[in-house]
């Protein structure tokens, strides 16, 4: 049956038609792994908040998970449509409630506490997503935000003595749009000049690169110290920038860090909308830039963990790899074999499942001994017109061998509930 609400920290949300919080979720809540010294996380995050120090960024890394629709999507202009707003997507505790997608849900509140020229968050995310080593529903990001007045005489050049003391680097950069910033597709706002621009991305871009080798370069060091002759470890760090779109940005890019032979995705980040700081009473005055880093894909590259489940083993034999201020490269215990099963189903027609309930009902009835998921075939019937989907899943295990027995009854679970709550014909 349906639950009436949902009490979180003492406080309790009634549902309604958009609740779809599993309680899976709500244990990892408690858990703040960005606080924890010693855990992958909690180390990268001291390594980033100690690069910054005595920069002039207020730290926050307080923030509740638990925010509401305003502050994750309407303050930042998600437009009403937006993919991101969905049941789908996110998780709700109800038609005002929900669990932060995103850092940038403190932006507001942080524009308006903050008495330093910038601040960062570090804060657990949630979305729902696919199952595979790379995505989990909860993950962790560190939002940065940096700001200027111009009300201050000569604040063009202040901009410039800031980027000025930015710490330089020999990181490789390749920035088409570094002396031609504005494009077609990535306008400027109206109400800043093409020169605040200029200056306001090039300190965005700087602060970036800095933070982007002073983590990749702490790993590599580690990586030397612990006797790797990999050749990557000599050569200079690339990094290259590509035009994105965020809707409480604009411009936008986004960077991407090649490491081990990819280009690898790693923060947006774009000059913030005059709205945003409008909405948080900063003033009329302020020119202002933002960025969000996901911290779980560069921890596992870093510690070199194949795994993004790992990070909330309770196993011991995980935790004791890992040091305060130390990053070391993690070496796999053993791992239990997997077993893989299908699910076959045509869909009723007109059928509003998506491929993340799919994800979300396996994941309510394994938890993480769901290893991955995939769609493996799928087709449409040429004389009825039906549409047929079939699903691999992979149970597999951290901590122990799972037995033949146990993955029926969930396996069972999962088939039923995708019958009673999508109307599916399981083949
Ligand atoms: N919140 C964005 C994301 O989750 C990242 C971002 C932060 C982009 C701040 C621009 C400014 O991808």
């Amino acid at each position: 049956a349906p639950v009436k609400s949902l009490t979180v920290d003492g406080k309790t949300y009634p549902s309604d038609e958009w609740t779809n919080i599993p309680p899976f979720i709500l244990d990892l809540i408690q858990r703040k792994l960005h606080k924890n010294p010693d855990h992958p996380i909690g180390i990268l995050h001291d390594l980033v908040k100690k690069s910054m120090n005595g920069m002039g960024y207020t730290i926050y890394d307080e923030f509740h998970p638990i925010v509401t629709k305003f502050q994750n999507f309407d303050v930042l202009g998600f437009p009403e449509d937006h993919p991101g707003r969905s049941k789908s997507d996110t998780y709700y505790f109800n038609k005002e409630h929900l669990l932060r997608t995103h850092t940038s849900a403190h932006e507001h509140e942080c524009f308006q506490d903050c008495k330093t020229p910038g601040y960062l968050i570090t804060a657990d995310v949630y979305r729902k997503d696919e199952i595979d080593r790379t995505h989990y529903p909860a993950f962790h990001q560190l939002e940065g935000a940096r700001y200027w007045s111009r009300l201050e005489p000569n604040y063009l050049e202040k901009i410039q003595q800031d980027i000025d003391s930015i710490p330089k680097t020999n990181i490789i950069v390749e920035d088409p749009f570094r002396d031609q910033p504005i494009t077609e597709n990535n306008p400027k706002q109206t109400y800043m000049t093409p020169e605040e621009v200029r200056l306001v991305a090039t300190h965005l871009k700087k602060t970036i690169e800095y933070l982007v080798n002073q983590v990749f370069e702490n790993a590599r060091e580690s990586a030397k110290k612990a006797g790797s002759t990999e050749p990557y470890l000599n050569e200079p760090l690339k990094v290259r920038w590509v035009e994105a779109y965020f809707p409480w940005t604009g411009p936008s890019w986004e960077i991407e860090v090649w490491w081990k032979g990819e280009w690898l995705e790693c923060c947006g980040c774009g000059i913030v909308q005059r709205q945003v700081l409008l909405n948080s009473q900063l003033g009329e005055d302020k020119i202002s830039w933002a960025f969000g880093i996901g911290l779980d894909r560069i921890a596992m590259l870093l510690f070199g963990i194949p795994d993004i489940r790992l990070f909330w083993s309770l196993d011991e034999r995980f935790h004791k790899q890992f040091k305060r201020g130390e990053i070391s490269t993690f070496a796999p215990y053993s791992k239990y074999p997997g077993v893989k099963r299908d699910v076959s189903f045509w869909l009723p027609s007109e059928s509003t499942l998506h491929c993340n309930d799919v994800m979300e009902i396996v994941r309510s009835h394994a938890g993480d001994m769901a290893e991955s998921v995939e769609v493996v075939d799928e087709f449409v019937h040429p004389k009825t017109g039906r549409k047929s989907q079939c699903y691999r899943i992979n149970y597999q295990s951290m901590e122990r061998n799972l037995t033949n027995q146990e993955i029926n009854v969930i396996h069972g679970n999962v088939e039923n509930d995708l019958t009673t709550r999508f109307d599916v014909e399981i083949r």
